[in-house]
């Protein structure tokens, strides 16, 4: 019996790996992590590709209930499914350290994530500094601005993510994170990278506003200092 955490990639149900999927189908119980963020295939598809049923898991299930979860594992072999990689950008950790002081076996699937598809942008990924979210409840935060300075002033390009509330149908837009951050230079927002109809779009904050990036996710990319092969990526876009 064994907890394992496995990403399921970005897009739709035939992201995920064929270990990950050999998995899914050796398991009694499979949870979908659901809120922090959001694939382009239904969750009825993801069931008929797995051909399991699967249990939607909210933050309180995943948080709170992390110790119920693994409690079930040791009589179970549980799956817990989370969108991308299931320790990139995510809060997943303290459910991988739950099951390694419980003594519950546990196995970790890896699986693309937000923070290396990036990477189809052109700009060096060792060349990116903290990663920053931008809130929808609070949009007065400065943190967001202060990350984007310190990275800039290491010559650092600057990840950010934008809030998502999918239970609330609520996706932070490209346009509302550029009125938040009130920046005035050049960026590049990204929609549903890793999906065959993703956007990357690089222009001056102004007029990035202005785009119809199509559906979510979204998210923004702010540059340092450019290297020529940098500059000759960004300029495809
Ligand atoms: C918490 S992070 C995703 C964590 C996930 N475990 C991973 O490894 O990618 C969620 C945020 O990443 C960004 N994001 C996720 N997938 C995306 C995609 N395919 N294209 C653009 N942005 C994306 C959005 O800003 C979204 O709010």
């Amino acid at each position: 019996m064994a907890l394992n955490l496995i990403g399921v990639g970005f897009c739709d149900e035939k992201d995920i790996t064929v270990k990950g999927l050999e998995l899914v189908r050796k398991c009694e119980k499979i949870y979908l992590e659901d809120y922090t963020s959001l694939l382009q295939c239904s969750v009825t598809e993801l069931e008929t590709f797995y051909g399991k049923p699967i249990i939607l898991a909210d933050r309180e299930m995943s948080e709170q209930g992390a110790e119920k979860l693994v409690e079930e594992a040791k009589t179970t072999d549980v799956a817990f499914l989370v969108v991308g990689d299931p320790l990139a950008a995510t809060t997943h950790i303290s459910l991988l350290n739950l099951a390694r002081e419980k003594n519950v076996p546990v196995q970790v699937i890896h699986n693309a994530s937000i923070l290396t598809a990036v990477g189809e942008v052109g700009l060096e990924l060792y060349k990116y500094g903290k990663t920053t979210s931008i809130p929808f409840d609070n949009p007065n935060l400065q943190t967001p601005q202060k990350v984007i300075i310190d990275n800039q002033s290491l010559g650092l390009h600057t990840l950010c993510l934008l809030d998502l509330k999918p239970k609330e149908g609520r996706f932070m837009t490209i346009k509302e994170a550029l009125d938040i951050l009130k920046l005035h230079q050049k960026v590049i927002g990204c929609a549903r990278l890793g999906c065959e109809n993703s956007m990357i779009k690089y222009g001056l904050s102004g007029e990035l506003k202005d785009f119809d990036f199509g559906k979510p996710p979204f998210c923004l990319i702010v540059p340092g200092k450019l290297h020529f092969v940098e500059e000759e990526s960004l300029s495809l876009y």
